[in-house]
Order: C-alpha cells, then structure tokens, then sequence
C-alpha cells in the first residue's frame, strides 16, 4: 500500500474540483482525478503533473454504475485504499429554473448528478475507505441549500437565484450526508459537507466573485481535518453554514 495519503475528487477536470485537486497534492498527497471526458482528464492530469502533482487520472461519469465501479477498482490495483473523497460533481440543470415552469426531466438530471452520483460513488468507494486510518468524505454542497438561507429572513439573506431543481438538489445532498453520518457514527470516517461560496465557473457563467482557488480552500480545509475534527457539519470559509 502506498504510504502517501490518497485522495479522490470528482469533477476535478475544471473549476472548483480542479482546485481542490491542486491544493490536495499541493500537501504531497496522490489524488485521483475523476473526469468523464478523456480529454478534459488528461488535459488537467498533465497540468497538474507539470505543478509537481501526484496526480493520476480516474474515468469517471458519476451518473453510470459500470463507470464507477471501474473507478473503484482502478483505486484499488493502484493504492489499495482510499483516504480522502471528495464529491464535487455537480450540475445545475441550466437556468432559469422558475418552479411553475420547470420541466420535470430537468429535476430527475440534477437530482441524478447531485444527489444520486454522490450516493453510488460514495458506496463504491466505502470498502477503500475503511482500510483508511483517517477517511474523510467530504460532500461540496452550496448554501443555496440551506433552508435558513433560502427562506430569507433579515439576519438570513436568501442566496442564489429561484432555481427549483439545483437549490433543493443541494438541500437533498445536504440531507443525504447526514443520514451517512447517522449510519457511520461507529467509525472513524469523518463526513462534512462544505460551500466554496460564488466562485466563478463554467457553472454560473463565470459571474461568480471569488476565484476557483479560494473555493477550493474549505475542501482541503475538511479533507485534512484532524481525527477529533468535527462531522456531520456544514461549513463554508466564514463559518458553519445553517442548515
Ligand atoms: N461555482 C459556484 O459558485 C458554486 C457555488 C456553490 C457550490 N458550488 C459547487 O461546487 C462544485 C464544483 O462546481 P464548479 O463551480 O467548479 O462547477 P464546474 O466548473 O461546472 O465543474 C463541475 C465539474 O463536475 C463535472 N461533472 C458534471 N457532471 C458529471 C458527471 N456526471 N460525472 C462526472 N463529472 C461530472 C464536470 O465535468 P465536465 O467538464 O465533463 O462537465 C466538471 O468537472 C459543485 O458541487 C457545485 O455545485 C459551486
């Protein structure tokens, strides 16, 4: 087994998933690159070689079992374990997304990606993460998930446009974690849930404010938690984000 720390992050071709990449292997670490485009894969994995990353491309389209299973086994023959995931693949569905308009075909595809893909690669990747002395799961979620946040009171300002199925996808994934804390609370795998705040990427068509790097911060902020660190939280740079 290898003794360097390896890592996992989904959607790590671009953007945020991209940073959290470089800040991962920044640390010395060896991380897995998921992408589901060869090229886009491949094209990230030189640029981050070229930096003096550890960083090895995984094929992976999280919305596809074969897929991540052969993730899975392409961790396994290459590390034997897994210590770090990260789950960033997302999508938004493309905007507007007012709900008395919204086409139900487009819920099922976010729902999918956000919620779903986090599920089978989390399971896929589980029996990896047991045989880690320190797994962390960390899921990149948005405050547009928040239902504090969204509700809009004075002290809580509403964040993020009307959107019917990225907004409540993320309030979904949010959910989700913590059920697996709930069913993991007897391990040491430290589960959190993390947001980058507007970033600008492909995403929102890069009208977001802060750079993918300073997005990426509160991803390696939770994939380096130390054992007695918090789980089952919600966090962005500023603080804890309310559910
Ligand atoms: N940007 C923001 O302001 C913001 C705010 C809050 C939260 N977030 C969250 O931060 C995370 C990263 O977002 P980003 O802004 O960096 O978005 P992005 O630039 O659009 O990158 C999204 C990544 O997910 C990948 N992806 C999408 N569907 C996939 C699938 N089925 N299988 C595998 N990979 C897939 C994309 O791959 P392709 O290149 O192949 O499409 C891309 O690598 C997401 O979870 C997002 O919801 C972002």
């Amino acid at each position: 087994m290898s003794e360097r720390t390896i890592a996992l992050v989904t959607g790590a071709n671009k953007g945020i998933g991209y940073e959290i990449a470089a800040g991962l292997g920044a640390l010395g670490w060896s991380v897995g690159v998921g992408a589901r485009d060869d090229q886009r894969r491949e094209a990230a994995v030189e640029r981050l070689r070229a930096a003096g990353i550890d960083a090895f491309g995984v094929p992976l389209d999280v919305t596809d079992d074969a897929s991540v299973s052969a993730a899975a086994r392409l961790i396994e023959a290459r590390a034997g374990r897994l210590d770090v995931l990260v789950n960033n693949a997302a999508i938004t569905g493309g905007m507007p997304q007012e709900p008395t308009q919204v086409d139900p075909a487009t819920i099922r595809t976010v729902v999918e990606t956000n919620v779903i893909g986090v599920i089978r690669v989390t399971n896929a990747m589980l029996p990896l993460l047991r045989r880690s002395t320190s797994p962390r799961i960390v899921n990149m979620s948005s405050s547009v998930g928040s239902l504090t946040r969204q509700s809009g009171t004075a002290a809580e300002l509403t964040t993020g446009p009307v959107a019917v199925a990225y907004a409540p996808s993320k309030t979904f994934l949010n959910a989700v974690s913590l059920q697996y804390v709930r069913e993991l609370s007897g391990t040491n795998i430290l589960i959190n849930v993390g947001c980058p705040g507007y970033v600008a990427t492909d995403l929102n068509g890069f009208r977001g404010v802060r750079t993918p790097a300073q997005g990426a911060e509160i991803a390696v902020k939770l994939a380096t938690l130390p054992d007695d660190g918090p789980t089952g939280r919600f966090f962005e740079d500023a603080g804890e984000v309310p559910w």
